[in-house]
């Protein structure tokens, strides 16, 4: 799938290791997601255009670069998403955040929304949507229709774990659309739980279990 980015670094390796034990606590869990988003978020940004400035070292007069202004939308899927955003916007401080929730309707499996807070500047934005878990793709499919309508032109996607069916799905509806995981795991339970995965992200971001 060509625009799907394993990041691939031992940092992340090693972190997304502790994160899927089944004894790492809430408090542990929290830090080890919003770190690994923040190492992600240096991926994902990766493209973000330079701009020449003239500067003065203590030697002397010199040309160097910095960011010209990039205005970015973070949109976490509600709830478990919340957990990526602060590791986000310790990279991009300017960021804007936007809030996306839906729940998976137990009969009909199709998302729902329950809330939707978007900038109103959203369309000139570059989004960037993070929910730690792509499973069965439902909630992202969504997510990238609700800021496609909203004008977005400029749409990328960051979990930390994936498996191949979500992949699948997300990538034939939005081909375009780039995608950043730290791993992809083996595959989808009958639970729609990601196998070996970690869990449930939101009840172990929360410890709500
Ligand atoms: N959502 C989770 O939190 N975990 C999974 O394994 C799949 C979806």
């Amino acid at each position: 799938m060509q625009n799907v980015t394993v990041v691939d670094h031992p940092l992340v390796a090693h972190k997304l290791t502790h994160l899927r034990k089944m004894e790492t606590p809430s408090r542990e869990f929290r830090e080890l997601v919003k770190e690994l988003s923040s190492l992600m978020a240096w991926e994902v940004t990766k493209h973000f255009p330079l701009k020449d400035v003239d500067i003065e070292t203590p030697i002397c007069k010199t040309t160097q670069k910095v960011l010209a202004e990039k205005d970015v939308v973070i949109v976490p899927i509600l709830r478990a998403g919340l957990g990526m955003v602060e590791g986000f916007t310790n990279i991009i401080p300017k960021a804007k955040i936007g809030h996306v929730g839906l729940y998976r309707d137990p009969e009909t499996l199709k998302a729902v929304e329950y809330y939707k807070k978007l900038p109103t500047d959203i369309s000139e934005r570059e989004a960037i949507i993070v929910d730690p878990m792509l499973a069965t793709g439902v909630s992202v499919i969504y997510t990238i229709k609700i800021l496609k309508d909203a004008g977005c032109k400029n749409i990328k996607v960051v979990h930390i774990l994936a498996c191949p069916e979500g992949l699948k799905a997300v990538t034939a509806a939005y081909p375009e659309i780039p995608i950043f995981c730290a791993a992809i795991d083996d595959r989808l339970n009958e639970h729609a739980y990601i196998v070996p995965g970690l869990g449930d992200a939101g009840d172990r971001l929360f410890g709500t279990k």
